[in-house]
């Protein structure tokens, strides 16, 4: 995770920022920060990278990069956006400073982390794209990523990265926003995942249910819904609200705020 302090809104890319420039609660940003951190505290290790103000957005450390555990490599971002580009130097030197060897994936293709790039339970890779994360870059991944690779199309700018609209369970199911993907996109999702889909229904997808963080049984999340809970309780799996509503006017919520560093999103129980 990386402290709240330099955390605000100050320009638009994308469409829960319009309108919320200069609109998030500094203080209720860090109360709200400091619940999720306490939270996920209870049942992982967290790492912190430090604010940096210049970099408003740092905060979501999933657009960071995709770490690969295994051989300890992390595949470091582009970010499409230039208000978004500075934060490259810093996570790259931050990996690098705690050991990690940094991979660059060539200018042209861009890409933004953990925000559109997701293991599931069985070890696959499903990566999102179009609005943030180019068409080439499922290419360039599939050269250092020894994982079959599922590409999914973001067909609406509301759902744009896509740890916004897709959460793999570790029981081998997953969350997903139906409206957020095109046909072919949903068609894959229906195979790969089978009866073990779970859509979220339009409230549920607007309170970022899907931007949940798995660890072991629990799944915390901004806000659930009670079907939502019932239906992740049938699996064993309990949630955690923890409220994120000034990141949410930056398009961000609880998975955003996280990186995972050592699989456990997938490795199923904490
Ligand atoms: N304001 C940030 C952006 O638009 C929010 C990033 C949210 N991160 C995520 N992994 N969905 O880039």
């Amino acid at each position: 995770m990386c402290s709240p302090e330099g955390f605000a809104v100050r320009y638009e890319i994308n469409p829960w920022m319009k309108d919320q420039v200069g609109r998030v609660s500094p203080e209720l940003a860090v109360m709200q920060w400091r619940g999720l951190h306490a939270a996920l505290s209870a049942v992982a290790r967290i790492e912190l990278m430090p604010a940096n103000a210049a970099w408003p957005d740092l905060v979501f450390t999933a657009n960071a990069g995709l770490p690969l555990p295994a051989k300890k490599q992390f595949i470091l971002s582009n970010f499409r956006h230039p208000q978004r580009q500075g934060e490259q130097a810093i996570d790259r030197a931050w990996f690098a400073a705690a050991g990690w060897q940094c991979i660059e994936l060539p200018a042209a293709a861009f890409f933004e982390g953990a925000g559109d790039s997701l293991f599931d339970a069985q070890g696959r890779l499903w990566l999102g794209g179009g609005p943030r994360s180019s068409e080439a870059t499922p290419r360039c991944l599939a050269e250092v990523v020894d994982a079959p690779i599922q590409t999914l199309v973001l067909a609406d700018p509301a759902f744009y990265h896509l740890d916004t609209c897709f959460c793999p369970l570790p029981t081998g199911g997953a969350l997903c926003v139906p409206g957020a993907f095109d046909a072919a996109s949903r068609e894959r999702l229906a195979r790969g995942f089978g009866d073990g889909l779970i859509a979220l229904t339009p409230e549920e997808a607007n309170l970022f249910c899907a931007n949940a963080v798995c660890i072991g049984e629990r799944v915390f999340m901004n806000r659930a819904t009670p079907r939502l809970a019932q239906e992740l309780a049938k699996l064993g799996l309990a949630v955690t609200e923890t409220p994120l509503s000034q990141f949410m006017k930056s398009g961000g919520s609880a998975k955003c705020l996280t990186l995972s560093l050592d699989g456990w999103m997938y490795r199923g129980s904490a």
